[in-house]
């Protein structure tokens, strides 16, 4: 009996290449959850190279003291270079993004924009730094996740993994979550409950149960509204109040819910 050749498996929707010094930081977030399931379904793929596995010498030394003095040490580029064009030599040009704590910042305007692009690599620095050459280099874009410090740019290559992965619309099990975000732009989500009714005390705003789905729905407006105020001013100065917002605001669907400690 011919045995016919097995078809090539179907492309992946969102292809990340991982260049990190350590590739087991990823083991059990690649696995757990939706995440999991994508990569077990083929829908996401991700590679890990290690830079180490490029450097020369006997001890395969990945990084020197800065030029110019200065604490800490600074990955050296070749063995981040090697990676790089070893990744791309193998499997094709991928968008490259060099995770530092200088860089853009990351977002989720950003994240659709990556999600589209299908095919990423996140270059991860660790120590003090990547040397600058690999920015100019390779870098089509330098992303930080936030204004702090990691100690490498793995857990941020996992914020954003997570970010996009689920805009890549069969990972997140329900895709009207992604599309409710998007009309919600530049506001914080409004707060959501479930059951049971009646919890330590705390019940849920009535309007919740009322079955009235265009209340609902302006009244999440408002909560959303009022909790970026609160929150997030600087947001709300970026995505100024709208003229149907202004209405809301002013007609108001009253504020019944008690405020939290953290919200007074
Ligand atoms: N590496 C260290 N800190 C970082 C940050 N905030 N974002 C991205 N990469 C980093």
């Amino acid at each position: 009996m011919s045995s016919k050749p097995s078809p090539p498996p179907p492309a992946a929707q969102l292809d990340v290449e991982l260049v990190t010094l350590f590739p087991e930081i990823f083991d059990s977030f690649l696995r757990a959850s939706l995440l999991g399931k994508a990569i077990d379904a083929g829908v996401v793929r991700v590679h890990r190279t290690n830079p180490r596995d490029f450097a020369r010498g006997r001890h395969r030394q990945v990084d020197d003291s800065p030029y110019g003095g200065g604490p800490g040490m600074i990955l050296r580029p070749e063995p981040v270079a090697a990676a790089i064009e070893a990744v791309e030599a193998e499997r094709g040009r991928a968008h490259r993004l060099l995770l530092s704590p200088s860089g853009r910042l990351f977002d989720q305007a950003l994240a659709a924009e990556l999600a589209s692009r299908g095919r990423l690599m996140l270059v991860c620095g660790r120590y003090e730094g990547v040397d600058e050459r690999i920015a100019d280099l390779f870098a089509d874009e330098v992303v930080s996740i936030g204004d702090y410090v990691l100690a490498g740019g793995e857990v941020a290559a996992a914020v954003i993994i997570e970010a996009v992965a689920r805009l890549v619309p069969s990972v997140l099990g329900c895709e009207a979550s992604t599309i409710d975000e998007s009309f919600t732009a530049g506001r914080l989500e409004y707060p959501q409950w479930t059951r049971p009714p009646s919890f330590r005390g705390l019940g849920v705003p009535e309007i919740l149960l009322s079955g009235n789905h265009a209340q609902v729905a302006k009244w999440r407006r408002l909560e959303s509204l009022q909790r970026t105020r609160v929150r997030r001013p600087d947001l709300l100065a970026r995505h100024p109040v709208t003229e149907d917002e202004r209405v809301l605001l002013d007609g108001g669907v009253a504020r019944r819910r008690k405020r939290p400690p953290h919200e007074r």
